[in-house]
């Protein structure tokens, strides 16, 4: 069964398809943008796996033209690769009517989001995405963008895609470690502000991960970050509260040297988060340990010394978080918790007390 989402944008609005239904997906997308041409990005692991899958669905769709491969890695967002990309768009003749059609995880979809965003100054885009974490946050609310010697993420656009279509089918050939680095995501949204999606997470229990579990707990996901995009689409406020754990969980990434799945860091992150937000005294001790109990029964690790890359310096995590750069007037910048589905945006956070925080944790 496919299921709808609507994120309600006015003009810019769209809808994320949730399923196995390849035929649903087909109608749609002809229905969007009938006598267009498309452009097709896709990433070179998920070409590998599901040549003839996209292929066929190409086919009934009225696609033609080779895909244009994107390979995997973080390092295929840069400059370099934008310009192949803008220049193969150019030599096949891509018109302001016609649209790309991005088909990977976060990093094709960041990339694409982007080439479209500038494009004849934009064109729209279409995201097929493929990993669990793309499906529950990347693809849905318009970041794009291309990384820097100095950082991640630092050039990039709002542009909101024109269609996203999840089809489980590509999850099937997903390694288990990126499936749950996805799930973190998930988790996040729960955490962020709806208890009782949290409690329905906690009573799916080992099975969270089933195909029986995971669509509704996608489709709650999404339906979360909808209601916060549609809220504050460029992140002038409440949109922050999506980065809960990624502050910790960037330092982490970024300290693990390649080690850490983005995943696995946000979930150590929001741990951190709910710890530091019981230590501060906003958020009760029962509610930081169900946290870390839930990422613990799925298998997503949370102590800082059996995390991957341990052991990590409190001193070096805190520099890195002095340089993120959600921070705001040389104070770091926390999303801290009341308690399970209650986040909120802590804009200065006192340097010697989270060092000494991260001192203990690291032990
Ligand atoms: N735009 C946003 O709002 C937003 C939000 C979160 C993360 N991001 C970005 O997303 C990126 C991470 O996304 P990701 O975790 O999807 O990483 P990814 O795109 O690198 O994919 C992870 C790995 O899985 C492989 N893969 C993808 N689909 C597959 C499939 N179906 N079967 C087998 N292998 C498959 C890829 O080749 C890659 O090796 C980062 O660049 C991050 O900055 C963006």
């Amino acid at each position: 069964m496919t299921e709808l989402v609507t994120i309600d944008l006015g003009d810019r609005g769209y809808e994320v398809l949730i399923g196995q239904d390849a035929w649903a997906i087909a109608r749609k997308l002809a229905a969007v943008a009938p006598n267009r041409r498309y452009a097709v990005m896709a990433d070179s692991n998920v070409l590998r796996h599901h040549r003839e899958f996209i292929a066929s669905g190409l086919a009934e769709l009225d696609i033609a033209g080779t895909p244009i491969e994107i390979p995997e890695g973080e390092s295929a967002k840069s400059f370099g690769l934008l310009e192949i990309v803008l220049s193969q768009l150019l030599e096949r003749g891509l018109e302001r009517g016609d649209a790309i059609l991005a088909i990977g995880g976060g990093v094709t979809g960041d990339l694409a989001g982007f080439a479209a965003a500038i494009y004849k100054r934009g064109i729209d885009f279409i995201q097929v995405p493929t990993t669990l974490l793309a499906m529950a946050d990347s693809s849905v609310g318009g970041k794009t963008a291309i990384n820097m010697p100095q950082g991640k993420n630092l050039v990039g656009a709002f542009h909101q895609p024109r269609l996203v279509v999840a089809d489980f089918r590509f999850l099937e050939t997903l390694p288990k470690r990126q499936l749950l680095a996805g799930y973190a995501e998930i988790i996040k949204a729960a955490l962020i502000g709806d208890a009782d999606f949290f409690d329905r997470l906690e009573f799916s229990n080992r099975d969270s991960l089933s195909a029986l579990h995971l669509q509704a707990h996608l489709k709650s996901a999404i339906e979360f970050k909808a209601r916060i995009v549609e809220a504050d689409e460029r992140e002038s406020g409440q949109r922050a509260l999506l980065n809960l754990g990624h502050t910790f969980g960037h330092a982490l990434e970024s300290e693990s040297d390649g080690k850490l799945l983005h995943g696995e860091a946000v979930a150590a992150g929001i741990a951190l988060a709910f710890d530091y937000s019981v230590r501060c005294g906003y958020c009760p001790a029962e509610d930081a340990a169900r946290v870390r109990d839930y990422f613990s029964l799925v298998g997503l690790e949370t102590q800082l010394a059996l995390l991957l890359g341990a052991p990590y310096s409190a001193e070096a995590m805190v520099e890195r978080m002095r340089h993120d750069k959600k921070n705001a007037g040389g104070k770091i910048r926390l999303i801290l918790a009341r308690g399970i589905g209650d986040a909120f945006i802590e804009g200065a956070a006192d340097e010697a007390d989270l060092l000494n925080f991260l001192k203990d944790k690291t032990q």
